[in-house]
């Protein structure tokens, strides 16, 4: 496949960065911007994935399936009304898919090949900036040649994005993957509104002053007018990371920037995001889902407490602390003998060192709990390294009395909200981790420090105790935050800002 699917028109961007220093990533590769006439959608969403999987059919024929995420429940409204686009990446090497619509979406598919995932997806999106915007909960990887390809595919994104959008319209990017996008598209499209929303969590400065192309990153992050962030610290974070690396100034929540034409006023701001709550309750109200609660509760020989953890399989969701606790309980019998832990880990970025270590790691520890502590049938850990439909994790979220949400450090965890909005009943308890961004909200979890394993078995044990009256009164408070606070409300919230700001 060529590196760069797409024609060479445009010239070469015109934006002279803070300072007059050119970064590496000012100049697009040959051949980067595909056509010189704007596009025809006014609202355009740039994500790394695209919302649907490709799936081969036993004739080979390729189609595409919808991967009903968060994301795509709250911008399908903003995009069918706005006749809007999609731009993302299929999750497979090849060339681009090009334009198609599916499930009466407009969608862009940019293409990356093998070299590009290994090197972008894998190296700089998965080895670099997700474990340092992590905390460094594992050691970030800093390779020069996944620098370039995670340029290289950033301007592949940019260029899609300024050929779909009209004149003036409003472009979203989002995560981490993408940083570099707003301001190649502004150097390209100075008409545009451009918002970024960062999923994940934004670093301390003094950790992301690590990142070698500190600057190019946030230079391209100030390309955007508004720039979201999950928790007021992230939005704090980077503006102490913007005066840090690059020297700019910041008035509360306003950064200027300085572009050739003048000082641009751009804003970073907490928008936390949340989850489709009432749809997540329907489907948990339904009679076959309480039917498959129930069911599982029996499959597991009716315990009388039932822990439940549900995580992508990755590291900076504290899995291994959480058996640890989990099996010292055991241990010292501190939890009823009749007790089950349902650890649902979902394979993720199977092909990165770091994340095959983990799953080794999370096999022999429960491998050993279960060894240790298992009788015939019955045993501690059920361990299911798998993805299940919404249905099925509705029905676990209400099978189980405590749910187990540890992360060393995550944006959000959107995990716990939904067990909040799956439990209609008022019953269960969460244990959450003070290091997530759901913790600001979710005031009526059982906060932990998941690295203090005594006071995350303490935690576990109270929770599992504590009187109905208690657990109502908590599951309450909970859940009226995560009802009054959805999925369309962060996005209305977050794409109102945007377009008060100033264009
Ligand atoms: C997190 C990130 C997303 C990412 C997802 C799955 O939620 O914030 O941007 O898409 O993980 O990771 P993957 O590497 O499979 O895209």
């Amino acid at each position: 496949m060529a590196k760069h699917d797409i024609d060479p028109v445009l010239p070469a961007p015109r934006l002279r960065m803070t300072g007059g220093r050119s970064p590496a990533c000012s100049v697009p590769p040959a051949g980067a911007w595909r056509m010189a006439r704007t596009g025809r959608h006014e609202f355009v969403v740039v994500a790394s994935r695209l919302p649907v999987d490709r799936v081969e059919g036993a004739d080979g024929e390729a189609s595409w399936r919808p991967s009903p995420g968060g994301l795509v429940t709250a911008l399908e409204p903003v995009l069918r009304e706005a006749g809007g686009v999609w731009i993302g990446w299929s999750g497979d090497a090849g060339p681009a898919p090009g334009a198609f619509e599916a499930n009466g979406l407009d969608l862009v598919g940019v293409g990356l090949s093998a070299d590009q995932v290994r090197d972008f997806y894998e190296g700089f999106c998965n080895a670099t900036v997700w474990p340092l915007y992590h905390d460094v909960v594992a050691r970030p990887q800093f390779d020069r040649r996944w620098w370039e390809a995670y340029v290289a595919v950033n301007w592949s994104f940019a260029a899609a994005a300024a050929a779909e959008a009209a004149r003036g319209a409003t472009v979203w990017v989002h995560d981490y993957q993408l940083q570099l996008v707003p301001r190649m598209l502004r150097e390209q499209r100075a008409d545009l509104r451009i918002g970024f929303f960062n999923h994940i969590p934004f670093p301390c400065s003094g950790i992301f002053a690590q990142l070698p192309w500190r600057r190019q990153v946030i230079e391209g992050l100030l390309g955007a007018d508004l720039l979201g962030f999950q928790s007021r610290a992230d939005a704090a974070n980077f503006i102490g990371a913007c005066r840090q690396a690059a020297g700019t100034p910041a008035k509360g929540h306003a950064i200027g920037v300085h572009d050739p034409d003048g000082v641009r006023e751009v804003r970073a701001a907490a928008f936390p995001i949340s989850i489709d709550s009432a749809a997540l309750e329907a489907i948990a109200r339904r009679d076959e889902v309480r039917k498959r609660a129930a069911d599982i509760r029996l499959a597991l020989g009716q315990p009388d407490l039932l822990l439940l953890g549900i995580d992508r399989l990755d590291y900076t969701k504290g899995i291994l602390h959480r058996l640890d606790a989990y099996g010292e309980l055991l241990d010292e019998g501190r939890l009823s003998p009749r007790v089950a832990l349902v650890q649902v880990a979902s394979p993720s970025r199977e092909r990165v060192e770091a994340y095959r270590e983990l799953r080794d790691e999370v096999e022999l520890t429960v491998g050993r709990i279960n060894g240790e502590h298992a009788e015939v049938g019955s045993p501690p850990v059920h361990y299911l390294h798998q993805s299940y439909p919404r249905e099925e994790m509705a029905a676990l979220y209400l099978a189980a009395d405590v749910m187990l949400v540890t992360p060393l450090r995550d944006g959000m965890n959107l995990v716990a909200k939904e067990y909040v909005a799956c439990r209609y009943d008022e019953n269960g308890a969460l244990v959450l981790s003070e290091f997530t961004g759901a913790a600001d909200e979710l005031t009526g979890a059982f906060m932990v420090n998941p690295y203090d394993i005594d006071g995350l078995k303490d935690a576990i044990v109270r929770a599992a105790t504590i009187s109905p009256a208690e657990a109502r009164r908590r599951m309450r408070s909970m859940r009226r935050q995560v009802g009054q606070h959805d999925v369309a409300y962060w996005a209305a919230s977050f794409l109102d800002t945007l377009n008060q700001a100033p264009g």
